[in-house]
């Protein structure tokens, strides 16, 4: 078997311009496929080109809320490559961090048009693509381990994240028949511009480390710090023909998560505690060397 799991394969990635989809992006070029990186955030998603080569990549602006951005990303596709084998529908935001009680419907809407209505138009113009060329290729799309339980996320997102999941189950039982395969990648937090910027105070910034750490403690495998890179390794496995059988399937990456778990609401006990946990680890043993190097200092002086 080749070591190039996607070797000449040709990949359209949403999202790609940062976190995840840029981790998946790398992954799927290192193991021979050509990518579009398709993201609104343009400055991003050039330098995202620029730095992994443009030989083998490329860059196009496409707002997954707009239809026809959408349809025309599939064709540039097409047009550049020659084909297209994998859809990897990644765009996705949090929206409010608030519970139901709070819920501002119009932000509802937005995160709903993009993590819901955006990855249908991916995957309905792509999905027709394949169709029309009688390409068997692979659909992904970034759910989450919010998709399919509750208090994990913010009420809006598990909504839609929800939703997401059953456009995948109803999706690749239509694709089946021409044999195109469509799954999830579901991943427990990990830390990226998304999960680390709290929305509405955009300055301020969630510290990966604690995050990371944060969600290590919810898991039942302690000590796993999941990286954007492991979701892309899940992603790569449902765009390979290593997994040529699988379709309809929730490939959820978190460490495995004990029956019941309440991270929304905030639970602030759990947060301080953990915090202070991360604190402690953090900068205890610096303050120890500190002290340390002071004294050895005044000796040598
Ligand atoms: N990071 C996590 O903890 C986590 C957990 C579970 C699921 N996810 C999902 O993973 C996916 C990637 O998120 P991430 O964590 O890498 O976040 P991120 O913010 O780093 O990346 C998301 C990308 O999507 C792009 N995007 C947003 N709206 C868009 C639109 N309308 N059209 C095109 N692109 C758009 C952004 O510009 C950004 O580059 C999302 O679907 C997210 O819901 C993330």
């Amino acid at each position: 078997m080749s070591p190039l799991r996607l070797e000449g394969k040709v990949a359209l990635i949403t999202g790609a311009a940062g976190g995840i989809g840029e981790a998946a992006a790398r992954l799927f070029v290192e193991h021979g496929a050509f990518v579009v990186i398709a993201d609104v955030k343009d400055e991003l998603g050039d330098q995202v080109v620029a730095s992994i080569g443009p030989d083998r990549c490329s860059y196009k602006h496409c707002d997954v809320t707009d239809e026809k951005q959408v349809e025309e990303t599939v064709v540039y596709t097409l047009d550049k490559y020659g084909t297209l084998d994998i859809v990897y529908s990644n765009a996705g935001i949090l929206g409010e961090l608030s519970g139901v009680l709070n819920l501002d419907i119009e932000v509802l809407e937005k995160t709903i048009d993009v993590n819901v209505c955006g990855s249908v138009a991916m995957i309905k113009h792509s999905g027709r693509a394949m169709v029309a060329r009688n390409i068997h290729g692979s659909i992904i799309c970034t759910a989450s381990a919010g998709a399919s339980r509750g208090g994990l996320g913010p009420a809006g997102y598990t909504a839609s994240k929800h939703a997401l999941l059953g456009v995948v189950r109803s999706a690749s039982r239509e694709l089946g028949m021409y044999g195109i395969r469509v799954n999830c990648v579901s991943p427990l937090g990990v830390a990226t511009p998304m999960s680390c910027t709290i929305p509405r105070i955009k300055q301020f910034r969630v510290d990966p480390e604690f995050f990371e750490q944060y969600m290590s403690s919810i898991s039942n495998l302690k000590g796993m710090v999941l990286k954007a890179k492991d979701i892309a390794e899940a992603a790569l496995f449902l765009a390979s023909d290593e997994s040529a059988c699988i379709s309809g399937h929730n490939l959820v990456v978190d460490g495995g998560l004990p029956e019941s778990t309440d991270t929304f609401p905030v639970n602030v006990t759990r947060s301080v505690m953990e915090f202070m946990r991360w604190s402690i680890t953090k900068f205890v043993p610096r303050y120890i060397y500190g002290l340390f190097r002071q004294n050895v200092d005044s000796t040598s002086s």
